[in-house]
């Protein structure tokens, strides 16, 4: 196993600027972050995989520490695919505690080789998440400064109602 990678896995469906604070915080740690953007066909995302890839190389200006990858189906199977056996995760309000500690549980049960790293999120970021996002832009509300500049400008493209925010 190679330590000094880990896996940063999430739907990312936009990517925002609390994510960015973690893939930075995690650089310190971790010589190589790979980040995975979860597939999932039964739920209905904003952006496609693709889409979620690229704003996440932008976003990041293609860091050559950084490789994002999509990938479905089990995500300990995924890491150790890729040779990894750390996840890290963000923790923002309590409420997201609950939620975390079960889908670490159950990780652990699939595979006791792989462990998850927590990093509690910047406090400027402490409420920012995706959907909360889409919520307030489906809504024609400016998101600028939660998102990464290539994000507010993909949103003008994919929500009408955010076409004319400046
Ligand atoms: O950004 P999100 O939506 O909180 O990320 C959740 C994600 C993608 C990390 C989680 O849904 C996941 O690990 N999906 C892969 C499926 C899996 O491995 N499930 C079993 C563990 S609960």
């Amino acid at each position: 196993m190679r330590k000094n990678v880990a896996v940063y896995p999430g739907s990312f469906d936009p990517i925002t600027n609390g994510h960015v604070n973690i893939i930075e915080r995690a650089l310190e740690f971790f010589d190589k972050l790979i980040v995975a953007v979860a597939y999932n066909p039964n739920k209905s995302a904003l952006f496609s995989v693709g889409e979620r890839t690229e704003m996440i190389q932008t976003a990041l200006k293609n860091d050559p520490r950084i490789t994002t990858v999509s990938f479905e189906g089990l995500l300990v199977d995924f890491v150790e695919k890729q040779g990894a056996n750390v996840i890290i995760r963000g923790l923002r309000a309590v409420s997201d505690f609950e939620y975390e500690f079960q889908m670490t549980l159950m990780n652990r049960k699939l595979n006791r080789k792989v462990d998850t790293i927590f990093l509690m999120t910047g406090y400027k970021w402490f409420y920012t998440r995706s959907k909360i996002i889409k919520a307030a832009a489906s809504l024609g509300g400016s998101v600028r400064g939660l998102v990464p500049e290539a994000v507010h400008q993909r949103l003008k493209i994919k929500i009408p109602n955010y076409r004319n925010v400046p």
